[in-house]
């Protein structure tokens, strides 16, 4: 069965699933039955291609990268001067992968590319932090009005399954709060700093990586975890949080050298720790440089990995580590929402695991 995709968003995150699209594309036809098609892609700068009957996704990944690629023949005949917003709107397509940049407030055009796709009736896959921190039990709402669904695996520890996880395997218990580790590029640079580099030199690094965000200063101001803290508190506690504001935050940019030094003289580690708890049916939630010691579960995150450890009344602590970053690792998650939007039938038997 052919599963038209309309990719709204073509930096670091569409690319890296429109690659694992054409790397696993056998897999996904033989294991879960469907045929995924990219059939738009609309880009922030270089302008939109739509074609409902399908685009040489191998075409525009070799032009990637090159000024207004869209333009160069072989694409350019898709080139249209229709809007993303019309697109969305009227467009033919079964799903909507929405991997934009996060803005601040969540109430930019991919809130209204969301809503547009779920009111007329088409689930949505996104990576996108802002309309699910800020939008969460509206856009569910608007998801389950339509007979949509939302699915947002990418938005919190790149494409490590922590929502497919906990919302499968945890259901029958309740999560009364978190600590995370939940920013690949803080990690990476703290981890370089520990080592002695200088912070900018760092940040490039991670930049050239493909880990930080379009604007860096959301990621090493916490703004970036902060807002995978509010998704978690609302996603796993059922917890609104009332505002960012209310969010106590301190990122990593002017972190003290003598903080560091000390750290490392006590053997610890500083991470930039996410904590969330569970308080009378709101959450109280902070952001900060926090040193760890050893026999901490988050001491070991090397990199941009992140790692979350969960409190369950049940199971009590629950640790998850993993790819926190990156276009190929933050890509993954927009597959995996892919494939459980239509591959649930297949999703628990054996034959869902490649032996490839
Ligand atoms: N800039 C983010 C990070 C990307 O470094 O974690 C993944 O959300």
């Amino acid at each position: 069965m052919k599963v038209k995709i309309l990719l709204i968003g073509f930096g670091n995150v569409g690319k890296g699933f429109s690659s694992l699209l054409i790397e696993k594309k056998e897999m996904i036809r033989e294991r879960f039955g469907i045929d995924p098609l990219i059939v738009g892609i609309c880009t922030r700068s270089s302008g939109n291609i739509y074609d409902p009957s399908g685009i040489d996704l191998k075409r525009v990944l070799e032009l990637k990268g090159e000024n207004n690629f869209l333009s160069t023949p072989g694409i350019s005949d898709r080139l249209t001067s229709v809007s993303a917003d019309e697109i969305v709107n009227s467009g033919d397509f079964d799903v909507l992968a929405e991997c934009t940049i996060t803005e601040m407030g969540g109430k930019g055009s991919a809130l209204s590319y969301i809503r547009s796709a779920l009111t007329r009736g088409k689930s949505v896959i996104t990576t996108n932090k802002g309309p699910i921190a800020f939008f969460y039990k509206d856009l569910q709402l608007l998801a389950e009005t339509n007979g949509a669904r939302l699915l947002f695996e990418g938005t919190v520890m790149a494409g490590t399954p922590l929502f497919s996880t906990s919302l499968l395997g945890l259901s029958g218990s309740s999560i009364s709060g978190f600590e995370g580790v939940l920013n690949g590029t803080c990690n990476f640079i703290l981890d370089l700093l520990q080592n002695g580099e200088e912070f900018e030199k760092a940040l490039k690094q991670a930049q050239q990586r493909g880990y930080a965000e379009a604007d860096p200063s959301m990621d090493i101001e916490g703004i970036d975890t902060a807002l995978k803290a509010m998704i978690l508190s609302q996603v796993l506690m059922n917890s609104p949080v009332p505002d960012i504001g209310a969010i106590e935050i301190k990122g990593i940019s002017d972190l003290d050298p003598a903080c560091l030094n000390r750290a490392r003289e006590k053997n610890e580690r500083i991470r930039l720790i996410a904590k969330g708890e569970r308080m009378n049916g709101d959450s109280r939630i902070s952001v900060k440089p926090t040193p760890l010691s050893p026999d901490h579960p988050l001491y070991y995150l090397p990199g941009a990995v992140n790692g979350i450890v969960l409190s369950s009344d049940v199971l009590g602590s629950i640790c998850l580590t993993g790819a926190g970053a990156g276009s190929r690792e933050t890509g993954f998650a927009l597959l995996q929402d892919l494939l459980s939007l239509w591959g649930d039938n297949f999703r628990f038997s054996s034959s869902a695991f490649s032996s490839k």
